[in-house]
């Protein structure tokens, strides 16, 4: 089975925007259950520019499909997630300028921090990914560091300038899924997917999760988040049938 994780950030940022209510991403988040996701995916950051602690709470009282919180390796907002508890916490790098997530966590200087946190979540029974380049080096530190997933970022592929460049992003992809794949983890992907560039990923053998924010969100503005979602869903079965 392939999950579609909905990333809601994108619905906080236009909240934040204004500093009020609305709109909510608690009830974006019932809006893509009814969709068909598969989960819900929100990224504490450290400077809360989108995503707030309120809604990590509610969306764990109220979310029915797994929450998938990404996060920094930040002690606050770690503390945070031990005591929320969602299903799956996934480490992110987290740069304060930036737009969105930039490039893959490097599990590889990181490994110490993570291998703290890690056990952290373990203990509070989360399960935890990593957001990696896809590469074989932060594959055998995700091994190491005994985590659940590895989720890859897909930001190179779908940026890719060419159709040549495309093709060996995927390839490198490829590669290091085969790796993932074969030492026993879960594959997971995200960053930069859309409706045009899903079929190529989800096609990957033993891919098992794609996290979507983005171009969710943005056909959400027109088409409503249950009939995006819907959509992103049948593009990806399309893709695996
Ligand atoms: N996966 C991770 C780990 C991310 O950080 C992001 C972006 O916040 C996404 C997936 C979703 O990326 P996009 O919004 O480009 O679909």
């Amino acid at each position: 089975m392939l999950r579609l994780g909905v990333n809601i950030d994108h619905v906080a940022t236009l909240r934040q925007a204004r500093g009020g209510r609305e709109p909510d991403p608690v009830w974006a988040a019932v809006l893509a259950e009814l969709g068909g996701a598969d989960g819900i995916t929100i990224h504490l950051r450290e400077d809360r520019r989108h995503i707030q602690d309120r809604d990590l709470r509610v969306l764990k009282d109220t979310c029915r499909v797994r929450l998938n919180l990404e996060l920094a390796l930040d002690p606050g907002v770690l503390s945070i997630a031990t005591s929320a508890r969602p299903e799956q916490a996934t480490f992110v790098p987290e740069k304060r300028d930036e737009v969105t997530t930039e490039g893959g966590l490097d599990a590889v200087a990181e490994e110490s921090r993570l291998h703290d946190a890690i056990a952290r979540c373990h203990d509070a029974g989360i399960e935890v990914a990593l957001f990696i380049d896809p590469d074989l080096a932060q594959v055998d530190a995700a091994i190491r560091l005994g985590v659940h997933a590895v989720e890859f970022h897909t930001g190179r592929y779908a940026d890719a300038a060419t159709p040549r460049d495309q093709e060996a992003e995927l390839d490198a992809l490829r590669r290091a899924s085969r790796a993932t794949i074969a030492a026993g983890l879960e594959l997971h992907a995200g960053h930069g997917l859309n409706y045009q560039n899903v079929t190529p990923i989800a096609r990957i053998e033993g891919m098992r999760e794609l996290n979507i924010g983005h171009s969710i969100v943005s056909r959400a503005v027109l088409v409503g988040m249950t009939q995006a979602v819907r959509e992103m869903k049948q593009a990806m079965e399309l893709a695996i049938r």
